[in-house]
């Protein structure tokens, strides 16, 4: 059993420049031939339904399964939309705010961690992380059991800004752990992190298997003052010993691998 999924995120379509990385990105899923693509959050810049479509259209057309969670510039900007439709032009496109993929090898959650009264930060409802852990318990017991949300649990490595982690992450992460997740994905903060559970936290509960916390790089670029800012993804492959995680960063014309971490799964 091999699983392999291709994560990007934060692709903030609409904000006017060309989408440059697209045939890296279809030459990459070509030779990497991943099952499915997760992709994390702020699809659209202004929370407008034809930037979302352009994102849709967009992932589509990389002909692959592709599960989405809404991002902070997925939700209108202006009042009163943003509390009264506040997710309808995403469900509209996307259908769901909370989508599932559970398949013989790999189930993934994805949870809505986007809030209208907060611009940067994220939060989860109790009762959305509760359905959410009934469904990571979904498909065999050897399935890579994956969460998808827009907003980091684990601080970024470069900038910070006002980025802060999601709300209440120690209680979410423990709740996801008991619910048998092993990896849980991000974007948001359009840098590339990847942590293991037990690199910063000793277990109560004695040893088990790896919780690993992943953002990917921003795919999109919102902010044409920032040129340093790299743009890139994830890829994550596991078979039943390992967990491995591939980042890639676009060079103008490439995707290329310029990380790999592998932790135990057993
Ligand atoms: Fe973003
Ligand atoms: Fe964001």
């Amino acid at each position: 059993m091999t699983a392999r999924v291709l994560h990007l995120s934060d692709l903030h379509m609409g904000h006017g420049e060309a989408w440059e990385p697209l045939a890296a990105l279809g030459e990459l899923i070509a030779d990497l031939q991943p099952e499915l693509l997760v992709a994390t959050g702020d699809m659209a810049h202004r929370g407008r339904r034809t930037e979302l479509e352009t994102a849709a259209t967009l992932l589509r057309g990389l002909g692959l399964p592709f599960l989405a969670v809404p991002g902070n510039h997925d939700i209108p900007f202006t009042l009163p939309a943003r509390f009264t439709r506040t997710f309808t032009e995403w469900e509209h496109v996307f259908g769901t705010t909370e989508p599932l993929h559970a398949a013989d090898g790999l189930v993934v959650v994805g949870l809505n961690s986007v809030r209208p009264w907060r611009q940067q930060g994220g939060a989860l409802a109790d009762e959305r992380l509760a359905h959410g852990m009934a469904r990571l318990q979904e498909g065999p017991p050897d399935a890579l059991r994956m969460v998808a949300l827009h907003h980091h649990l684990a601080a970024p490595p470069w900038r910070a800004a006002r980025k802060r982690p999601l709300s209440h992450r120690n209680d979410v992460l423990r709740a996801l752990v008991a619910a048998g997740a092993e990896l849980v994905v991000g974007g948001h903060v359009h840098q590339g992190g990847v942590a293991e559970r037990r690199e910063f936290k000793v277990l109560e509960e004695g040893p088990r298997r790896a919780l690993v916390l992943a953002t990917a790089p921003g795919l999109g670029r919102p902010r044409p003052q920032r040129r340093d800012e790299a743009r890139g993804l994830n890829v994550y492959e596991a078979d039943a010993e390992s967990l491995t995680v591939r980042t890639y960063a676009w060079d103008g014309q490439a995707l290329l691998e310029v990380g790999r971490r592998t932790f135990a799964r057993t």
